[in-house]
């Protein structure tokens, strides 16, 4: 399980994020930046930050520390701007905290990272479908002369169509990546490198630990998946059987 605190103030919003993130203190004395399970995108880009942020932990890429953050109901009462309060009342519970990085720099390429980074970076992306790092739309912070990765949420957007259907992972297998508008595209220069390297982390035991960081009552059940184990186990089965399958969706291919 991810570390576990609780909110003991609201500080601000971030408005420039489409889900409105806003800034909280946690009864750690830690600062986050908290995703709200109410803001409208649901359950299921939780879970896509978490799977995805810690797959990239694991891999060694830069991402904030994420915990579980408990959103005490009074909070909602202190607050003057109507439509936080909204957000806040929508949100009782288990939402997301992201570590704050204080005085990071949205990303704005005149710090690249270094080609075997941007490169392990572009490959997460791919892997995982990431269509959320784009120029106008980087989602990597440069802080401490380092690139960091964030918002994770538009990743694995197959979970989006299981309300519908039985999950299919040859249908994610063979979605193929459109690296074109990625932010990182023209200093990925070792996609084959990148795979090499990372795809042969990405083990049962290791996407079963990741799976496992993800609380259950964020895991929707469906017809076809009844329980918590059972998502779980979809989850695996999609990233099992793409990471085997690059020559789809890997940029280039994984000569
Ligand atoms: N851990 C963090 N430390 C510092 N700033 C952050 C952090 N996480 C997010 N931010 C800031 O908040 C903005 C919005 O965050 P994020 O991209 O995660 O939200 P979002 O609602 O999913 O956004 P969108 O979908 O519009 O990209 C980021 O662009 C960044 O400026
Ligand atoms: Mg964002």
């Amino acid at each position: 399980m991810l570390e576990h605190v609780t909110a003991i103030r609201y500080v601000t919003p971030l408005r420039e994020g489409g889900s409105m993130p806003g800034v909280v203190e946690g009864n750690d004395l830690g600062t986050y930046v908290v995703k709200f399970r109410g803001a409208g995108q649901g359950l299921k880009v939780l879970v896509a930050e978490v799977v995805v942020g810690e797959l990239a932990r694991r891999l060694d890429l830069p991402v904030p520390r994420m915990v579980t953050i408990e959103l005490p109901r009074a909070i909602a009462r202190y607050e003057a701007d109507e439509e936080v309060q909204d957000l806040l009342n929508a949100s009782p519970g288990t939402n997301l905290g992201v570590d704050l990085l204080p005085g990071s720099l949205g990303y704005d390429g005149s710090r690249p990272p270094a080609p075997e980074l941007a490169s392990r970076i572009l490959w997460l992306d791919a892997f995982t479908a990431n269509v959320d790092r784009t120029w106008s739309n980087p989602n990597l912070l440069t802080w401490h002369r380092q690139t960091w990765l964030i918002d994770h949420g538009a990743a694995l957007y197959f979970h989006h169509s299981w309300p519908s259907r039985a999950p299919d992972p040859q249908r994610f297998v063979r979605q193929p990546f459109m690296a074109d508008e990625h932010v990182l595209r023209a200093i990925a220069t070792d996609l084959a490198g990148a795979h090499a390297a990372l795809a042969p982390r990405i083990t049962t035991d290791l996407v079963a630990d990741v799976l496992d960081l993800v609380p259950d009552e964020w895991l929707e059940t469906t017809d076809h998946l009844p329980d918590a184990r059972s998502v779980r186990a979809a989850y695996a089965d999609h990233l099992l059987a793409r990471v085997e399958t690059p020559q789809v969706w890997l940029p280039g291919g994984a000569r």
